[in-house]
Formats: C-alpha cells, structure tokens, sequence
C-alpha cells in the first residue's frame, strides 16, 4: 500500500528532476496560459492561487489580472521547482508557498479562484484534494483545471491509449469535482487545451 508521503516522495523526484528543464521544454506555451487566467474572470484587487505552480509560469498572468492590489500565491511541492520560479523572477508575481495542496496553510473562503495546470493528474486523492481547494475559495469562487495540450495530444506523447476511466474525461471529471462541492461550468479539450471550469458551490 503506498502512503502519501511515497506518493510525495514519487512526485518530488519526478518534478526535481525535470525543474532545470522546464521553462525551456514549453517555450511557447505563455499565451495558452494567458488566455486560460482570462477565464477565471479576476478583477483588479482579486486573490488567486496556483496550486502546483511549478516554476510559476502563470503567476505573471495572474499578478496582471489582479494588478498590484490583489493577491497571488503559488503553492507546490517540489522545492527545486519553486527555486526555479524565483530564479525566474517569478516571485515578484506571486509569493511562493511549499506546501502541499492537500492542507493549504489559508483561511476558508480566503480566495476568489485556484488557477491548477497539470496538477490534477499528480493528486493521490483528488476527490479530497479538490474539496481542499475549494475550502479556501468562497463561496461563487472559481475554480480552473488547465493543461496547454489536450487529453489525446498529451496521452499521444506519452505512448499510451486514453481509456473511458481517464480522471480528466468529461463525464468522470463532472462527477468528480460535483463529489468535491464544484459546479463544472464549462469543459474544452482540444489538441491544444484542456480547460475544465468550476463554480464553488455556496
Ligand atoms: C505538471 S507540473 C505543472 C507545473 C505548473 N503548474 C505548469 O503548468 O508549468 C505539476 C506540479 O504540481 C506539483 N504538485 C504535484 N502534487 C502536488 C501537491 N500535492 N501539492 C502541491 N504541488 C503538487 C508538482 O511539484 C509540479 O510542480
């Protein structure tokens, strides 16, 4: 039986060792990111999270919705991804949290939306991990699950097939993030995005 600290453990080596490469596998990809924070409908003074945030990729599209009087937080748990954000710059974005997304060190209903690239797929619980994240956005909050490439693109890299049980197919991930207190508003999975949107239920 794996307990959460190996499924830790087996993220922090995974992501550890590609943290150096990263910005520079995806050097493209800033628009996809971009046009995804534009969903979440932010407003100047607003408080956002990206949870496993990586290298912070995102954190200068969300530092842009919010403007200087809103709040941006990038949370993950891998440290050499988050030294890799910081060397970027990236933490004059958004402060840089290490911590796991399962026990968010914020208030409830702190926040007005969780931005999430290519997070899901790496939760051990992601049914208790997305009520987590939901614990800290209020109430008519938003929630978006993203990744720059879409299912089968992405399951074409990686040599394998999509089958019907796949976290992130339309009707498994409605009934997730419904079990989860999330109203799945709008899902968008093309060769180029994925993009699931979720409303925090009151
Ligand atoms: C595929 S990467 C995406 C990084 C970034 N969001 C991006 O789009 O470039 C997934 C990230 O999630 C982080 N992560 C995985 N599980 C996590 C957890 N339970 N809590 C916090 N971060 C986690 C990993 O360390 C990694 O940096």
């Amino acid at each position: 039986m794996r307990c959460m600290s190996d499924d830790h453990t087996h993220v922090q080596e995974f992501f550890t060792a590609r943290a150096a490469d990263w910005d520079r596998r995806f050097p493209d990809d800033g628009p996809a990111y971009a046009a995804a924070v534009a969903e979440l409908g932010l407003r100047e003074g607003g408080r956002v999270l990206d949870a496993g945030c990586g290298t912070g990729r995102a954190l200068p599209a969300l530092r842009a919705a919010v403007g200087r009087s809103g709040v941006v937080l990038g949370a993950d748990l891998t440290p050499a991804m988050l030294r890799e954000a910081a060397r970027a710059g990236r933490n004059r974005d958004g402060a840089l949290l290490l911590t796991d997304v399962a026990a968010l060190p914020l208030r409830s209903s702190s926040l007005d939306a969780v931005f999430a690239a290519g997070l899901i797929a790496h939760l051990p619980q992601p049914g208790e991990n997305l009520r987590e994240l939901r614990r800290v956005v209020r109430p008519g909050g938003v929630l978006a699950l993203f990744h720059p490439v879409g299912r089968a693109a992405l399951a074409a890299r990686q040599g394998r097939r999509l089958t019907p049980d796949d976290l992130r197919a339309e009707p498994n991930l409605r009934a997730l993030l419904t079990g989860a207190g999330w109203r799945m508003t709008s899902y968008v999975d093309e060769d180029t995005r994925f993009l699931a949107l979720a409303v925090r239920d009151a």
